[in-house]
């Protein structure tokens, strides 16, 4: 049974294709990316510096984690200003010479927008907090406490503990999705609307090309504030906030009219992204394009992160999300960020190829994670290193493996400082780094920048349509295949997610070329009726003769 074939979607004009739905993303955590001032933290001139790098890649936009003023509780998810660039990675002069500087190489600039939570050091918040009669006391969520003098309701922070923290001066408990450093601003009130669509315009007008949105579904609460619900099926290794079903807490439906709001400031300045982080299934996940498709124009997919890495699990992963997306709404894909382990740990070098090759051949605009394309994998953190607020306050939830150093050369600590690394580089640093990856045909690296390169000449894998393929069953639970479909054109791709060897027919269509195999030395190999796949290896076949 062949999945039926989804067609490409008109771009945000109505014609052709907007850029951010042809083109494919970069995440550069700030931290980790160059350090320029030695002090072991990265910071914007070295994202400056290394703009050649994302150049020569073959990336379109640079999606930049924060760097705003923040007394760093949660590495700059705890905002202090809005408009202002934190000392640690420079100033606005560094960040107006960045987007000049990423601009005059075609490369779009996406900033990380953190509306649901200020940090506690926001001056908003210190003045919330003075009186219950504050001026901007509604702009943060108040509440007297439970008729135990406890916390209001049961509601959980993502990070351990309570989401409601009690506030001496008044006597009232304030929540916190996440740390206490974190409080919650009240989006149901239109001040506070106002002030954060002008922070918007702050930096759209400063040239910036869009933003994710940071737990985008967490923006607008129960109006009742309603306990949530208990899931029994809790387990003791999950996160604490899995006890209760994130009912009453966040996903509310109100949120769309506010996201809305956001979009419609960003289209006030032209064809700018709004990226929502979203993680919630499927069938919620695209109710965030909004109705008429006025929500995020991409609202994160986090799906290859969260299922089994099977080649029957990931091909219907893919049926089903392609089914689920409305009319008109554009797909994207994700594979690792800075809260999630790293491609590489997760399902080994030699998958991660296959990680790498599913990503850019999918329909829909890619994501990747910096250093995934050196093959970065998990980087042991010693506790008395541990850096991440989550990981010491729930053992076992850290993040710090997935936020180590980029690794630039064969340098003292790969080049990525001058000075003593936050966090540690990976014990094959000397190896595993750009420079010695580069010239490499059998790097991942190679691999990853004939991806993208083959991903900008052919439309039929950047915007063309998308059908899965039938396989035999014993090949289908191993091989994934399926058909990208633009302008006259038809690329196969077929994916071994098994480490043994097989042989794939290929029925119809053919005779096929292999234009990029995941191994290398076989691109150009005329295919006829039978396609011979290593174990672990992916290829894209295309009309023989190119
Ligand atoms: C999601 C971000 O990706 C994560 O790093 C952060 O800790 C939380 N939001 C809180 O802002």
């Amino acid at each position: 049974m062949e999945a039926p074939i989804k067609a490409p979607t008109p771009g945000a004009g109505g014609c052709g294709t907007a850029w951010w739905q042809s083109g494919t993303v970069y995440q550069i955590y700030p931290r980790s990316f160059q350090d320029t001032d030695g002090d072991g933290v990265g910071d914007l001139r070295g994202i400056t510096a290394r703009l050649d790098y994302l150049a020569w890649l073959g990336v379109d936009a640079v999606w930049i984690s924060p760097f705003y003023r923040s007394p760093m509780a949660d590495f700059g998810y705890d905002v202090a200003d809005y408009c202002a660039v934190d000392p640690l990675f420079g100033t606005l002069a560094d960040f107006d010479a960045l987007i000049s500087e990423a601009h005059r190489r075609k490369l779009k600039v996406i900033l990380d927008f953190v509306p649901n939570h200020s940090s506690i050091a926001h001056p908003w918040f210190t003045e919330s907090r003075a009186s219950r009669m504050s001026a901007k006391r509604d702009w943060y969520i108040w509440r007297d406490p439970g008729p135990d003098g406890g916390p209001p309701n049961n509601w959980l922070s993502n990070f351990g503990g309570p989401a409601w923290t009690r506030d001496e001066a008044t006597g009232q408990y304030y929540y916190h999705a996440f740390l206490p450093e974190q409080p919650d601003l009240n989006w149901r009130n239109p001040e506070v609307r106002a002030a954060m669509h002008d922070a918007l315009r702050f930096w759209l007008a400063r040239g910036v090309d869009g933003f994710r949105v940071d737990v985008i579904w967490h923006l607008i609460k129960d109006e009742g504030f309603r306990d949530n619900p208990q899931n029994p099926d809790f387990q003791p290794h999950q996160a604490g906030i899995n006890r209760f079903h994130q009912v009453y807490s966040c996903d509310r439906p109100e949120v769309l009219d506010i996201i809305a709001g956001m979009r419609a400031v960003l289209r006030a300045y032209g064809e700018r992204v709004l990226i929502g982080e979203i993680y919630l299934p499927i069938e919620r996940l695209v109710t965030y394009y909004g109705p008429g498709l006025t929500g995020a124009d991409l609202p994160f997919n986090f799906q290859l992160i969260q299922t089994p890495w099977r080649a029957e699990a990931v091909a219907a992963l893919v049926a089903e999300y392609e089914a689920a997306l409305p009319e008109g709404g554009w797909p994207n894909w994700v594979l690792g960020n800075h809260d999630q382990p790293r491609i590489a740990a997760r399902v080994g070098e030699a998958q991660a190829r296959i990680a790498a090759m599913l990503l850019l051949t999918l329909r829909g605009t890619p994501t990747l994670y910096y250093g995934d394309e050196i093959g970065l994998g998990h980087v042991p953190v010693p506790p008395e290193r541990a850096q991440d607020p989550w990981g010491r306050n729930e053992p076992g939830h850290g993040r710090d493996p997935e936020r180590t150093p980029m690794q630039w050369e064969d340098a003292p600590n790969a080049g990525f400082t001058a000075g003593t690394p936050w966090l540690p580089l990976t014990g094959d640093a000397n190896r595993r780094n750009v420079d010695e990856l580069r010239d490499d045909s059998r790097s991942i690296l190679t691999l990853y920048r004939r991806l993208l390169s083959l991903r900008r000449d052919h439309s039929a894998l950047s915007v063309g349509a998308w059908r899965g393929l039938a396989l035999p069953p014993d090949l289908a639970a191993e091989v994934f295949a399926y058909e990208r479909i633009a302008d006259g054109e038809t690329l196969r791709i077929v994916l071994n997610f098994s480490n043994q060897e097989w042989s794939v027919p290929l029925d119809e269509g053919g005779p096929w070329q292999i234009l990029l195999s995941t191994h290398s030395g076989r691109a150009g190999d005329r295919v006829e009726r039978q396609l011979r796949l290593e174990p672990d290896e992916g290829v894209i076949l295309g009309p023989p003769g190119r």
